[in-house]
């Protein structure tokens, strides 16, 4: 595995720079986002490219008092151990040994920037709650699909999720994709009046990262690009 480090880039490509800078961001200020920057933003999701143009998903912002009862449902659900079935199933089941190897060594850069120990189980548990508050980010979307897709329409909706994230970097601001949320697609749908058909992928965090935050220098790895690309004949 190797660090994603902007330096292996070609200097002055500006675009390979907010690939390489941005990071999933777990602590924010409390500086407000512009609706009109967050307009700006959502419009490069609108953009993205699908499958003959099929433009699956969207993207919700909640806030106010429906964020408030909705986050608050959201950690009492988690805390009392409740469980609701995903609307799909983003890990593979079971998980192979080598995506097991990476997803343990992601959650040891985020504890290990925390300073949580392996063994600590309370603050893992404060830490993953966070999730359920969107990090505190000024900005908590929630991403839907009509529940007619399959797994082109979350390729789809992917880009989508990618171009937002890195519309936000070039504007100086920062996401966290939140997949946890999708373990309560039920609670949310009736929180934010959605019907059956919307099925919950993901939430998203946005706004203006802590830099003083010790869980925003957690730093991942890549696997070698000779493991993700080769070429034949
Ligand atoms: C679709 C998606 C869902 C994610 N869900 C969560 C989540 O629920 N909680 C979390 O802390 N991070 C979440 N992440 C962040 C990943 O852990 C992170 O992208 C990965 O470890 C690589 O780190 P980086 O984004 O800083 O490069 C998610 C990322 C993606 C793309």
């Amino acid at each position: 595995m190797v660090s994603h480090d902007p330096d292996r880039l070609p200097l002055g490509d500006a675009h390979a720079r907010l690939i390489t800078e941005r990071r999933s961001t777990r602590a924010y200020l409390a500086q407000p986002v512009p609706e009109e920057t967050l307009r700006h933003i959502v419009e490069a999701a609108r953009l993205a490219p699908s499958g003959a143009n099929l433009q699956p998903g969207s993207f919700i912002a909640v806030q106010g008092e429906v964020r408030q009862r909705l986050c608050e449902d959201l950690v009492q659900s988690w805390r009392a151990g409740a469980q609701e079935g995903e609307d799909y199933a983003y890990f593979p089941q079971p998980m192979p040994m080598v995506l097991r190897r990476r997803q343990v060594a992601s959650a040891q850069a985020l504890y290990s920037a925390l300073g949580i120990a392996r063994e600590d189980r309370g603050g893992r548990d404060e830490q993953f709650e966070r999730n359920f508050r969107f990090f505190d980010a000024p900005v908590a979307l929630v991403v839907t699909i009509d529940r007619e897709f399959g797994p082109g329409g979350y390729m789809d909706l992917g880009m989508s999720l990618y171009g937002l994230m890195l519309a936000a970097q070039s504007r100086g601001l920062a996401t966290c994709a939140i997949g946890a949320m999708a373990s309560f697609p039920g609670l949310i749908r009736r929180h934010l009046g959605l019907d059956e058909n919307a099925h919950i992928v993901c939430g998203i965090a946005l706004g203006h990262a802590d830099p003083a935050a010790p869980v925003n220098t957690t730093r991942t790895t890549r696997c070698k690009l000779d493991e993700f690309f080769r070429t034949l004949g």
